[in-house]
This record gives C-alpha cells, structure tokens and sequence, in this order.
C-alpha cells in the first residue's frame, strides 16, 4: 500500500522509497555491506596492532610505529556503527523427541456456544513436520479450533486423537495475561523450561533479542512487544515435538518476526499456527489452511518441500 517506509532505530529516523518489500530489500543489501566492510576494517585493525606490538621497541621502527598507530586510530573510527538488528544470535529451539507420523487427528469435528454452529465436521490430519497456516476472517473459529486440537476445550461432538510421543506445546492467543508480573524475565524462563542451567536460559533470552541487565528486569514493566517476545521464548524454552500458536505475530516488530520465522523453519518438528500476517505465513508454511463460515478447505504449497 505504501509508497515511502519510515524505518525508527538506535535513535534516529531513516524514510526509505518505496514499499515494504522494497525497504526489505535495500535493508538487507545495506547490511551485507555494512557487515562486510566492517570485516575488512577489524582485520586490517588486527594486523595495524600486530604491527606496532611487534616493533614498539625498536628505536630504528619508531616512525613506522607511530605512523601506524595514527592509522589504527582512523582505522578504528572509520567502523560502521552496526545497528542492533545485525548482532542476532543463533539458536535452534530444542525437540522433545520424534514424534509420531501424524502427532494430531481431528475426525467429524463440530464446535457451538450456546446452540450457535461455530463450525461442524472438520477433518483434519496433522502429519509430522508440516507447518501448518489457519488464517480466515474474525471470529470464524480459529482460536476454537487450535484450543480443540490443543485438547484445553472439548469438541462439541467428534474425535481428537493425539498421536504417539506427541508433545504438545500451546502459545495461547491471550498468553500475555499469563506472565507472572513478580517474576524476572530470567526466573519466568527457568520456572517454564524447568531448566537449571544459566546458559541455556541466558540464549534463549538473548535469541529473543534479551540480554545484560533486560533479563532481571519484572515482566510487569515489560511493552507490550517485549511481553510477546517473552511468552514465545517461555513456550519455545520447554522442548516439545508440536507447537501449536495462536497468532504468534501479534505485536512483535519485524526483527522480532524474522527471528520467530527463522525458527519455526528450522525447528524440526511440527507447528500449527494461526496468524493474519501474510509475510508470516508465507515464510513459515507448507499448507494453508482457510476457514471461513461453512468453509473449511486446505491448499498445499507448491514450491514447499511437503513430507
Ligand atoms: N466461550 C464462548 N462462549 C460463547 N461464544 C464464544 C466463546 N468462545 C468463542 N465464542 C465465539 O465463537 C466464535 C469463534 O471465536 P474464535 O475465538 O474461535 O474466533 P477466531 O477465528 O479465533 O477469531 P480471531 O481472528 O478474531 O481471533 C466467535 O464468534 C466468538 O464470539
Ligand atoms: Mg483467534
């Protein structure tokens, strides 16, 4: 929709030409650049210092020294100021264990409230490894379906059957009401992972984009994007084989998305999800999955490896 993309970080406000996927990827080329030529400089600088601590003792080198230690100076100021979003850190979520060829079935699967039809007769068969997108209007029933299957409500009528060495982990769509206000965003990690080990909790914090002093902070004073960050990595902190997320995107910004997506690739399990955000979906999912009133229908994704 638009035609200029305004991008604010590390205090200052850049306006890009062009629309979102423009700026994507001019960003992205910008980086390469930066991160190379900041190679190139961090190399040069070592070999500069490896220079002057070699011969700062020898009468006979003493311009050459100085010459280069003003050199190094330069060196070192001409470093690209690289913005946060470049400094990610790697982390691949744990996996329980395999799982079962099809971790979750649903058969003939009807939902009502108070005698209104939500929807009826869904037929749904979760194989191992899919990456599975619901997306469809408002109040179609998608957050109902996902707790069915998730086993938190019952079906109104019709069969869930969790499959063997299925472990289920639910990312709630109101999971932020769930972070104890009291705890640290350190000790929210160790009490759901269960976890007694500093470094595994310290990366995952940090490959949600927390690290230093952030991890003592209370989770009440948490925005409300720091607090979604916070409840994925709690839910992706305790090993599971399925993972089941509603709208997992909501109000996280776009670095945050980038590193969820990249984790839901490389996890090596299943993920059922339900989201809004067509970028989201499109970077995750091998099947898509449609529900609108009365209409329940699956798409496969053609250039997606499909297990
Ligand atoms: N406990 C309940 N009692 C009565 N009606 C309910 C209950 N839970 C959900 N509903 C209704 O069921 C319908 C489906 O709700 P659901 O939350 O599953 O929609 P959704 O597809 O997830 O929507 P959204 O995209 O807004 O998250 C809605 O009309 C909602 O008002
Ligand atoms: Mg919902």
């Amino acid at each position: 929709m638009t035609k200029h993309t305004a991008e604010i970080s590390n205090g200052s406000i850049t306006v890009y030409k062009g629309n979102y996927d423009a700026y994507m990827a001019y960003k992205k080329e910008h980086e390469e650049t930066l991160k190379n030529s900041s190679r190139n400089l961090e190399r040069k600088i070592a070999q500069t210092e490896r220079f002057i601590e070699r011969f700062r003792s020898k009468a006979t080198k003493a311009s050459a020294v100085q010459s280069r230690v003003k050199l190094c100076e330069s060196l070192k100021e001409d470093l690209p100021d690289l913005p946060e979003n470049i400094r990610t850190i790697h982390f691949s979520f744990p996996l329980s264990r395999q799982s079962g060829g099809v971790p979750v079935k649903a058969e003939r699967i009807s939902m009502s409230y108070n005698d209104v039809k939500i929807f009826s007769g869904i037929d749904l068969i979760v194989a191992r490894g899919d990456k599975i997108a619901i997306t469809g209007p408002n109040g179609t029933g998608k957050t109902t379906l996902l707790k069915i299957l998730a086993q938190i409500i019952q079906p109104a009528d019709g069969l869930v059957t969790i499959g063997h060495n299925a472990d289920i982990r639910y990312f709630g769509q109101h999971v932020l009401e769930q972070l104890s206000p009291d705890k640290t965003l350190f000790e929210t990690i160790a009490d759901v992972s269960g976890s007694g080990d500093r470094t595994f909790i310290q990366n995952i914090l940090g490959a949600f984009l927390f690290s230093g002093d952030d991890v003592l902070k209370k989770t009440s004073v948490l925005s409300g994007g720091e607090k979604s960050r916070l409840a994925l990595a709690s839910i992706l902190s305790k090993s599971g084989n399925v993972l089941i997320l509603d709208e997992p995107t909501n109000h996280l910004d776009i670095q945050s998305i980038e590193i969820l997506s990249d984790a839901l690739v490389e996890f090596e399990g299943t993920v059922l999800f339900v989201s809004h955000n067509e970028y989201f979906i499109s970077r995750v999912a091998n099947r898509i999955i449609e529900m609108r009133p009365g209409v329940f229908q699956g798409f496969f994704r053609h250039n997606a490896a499909i297990p």
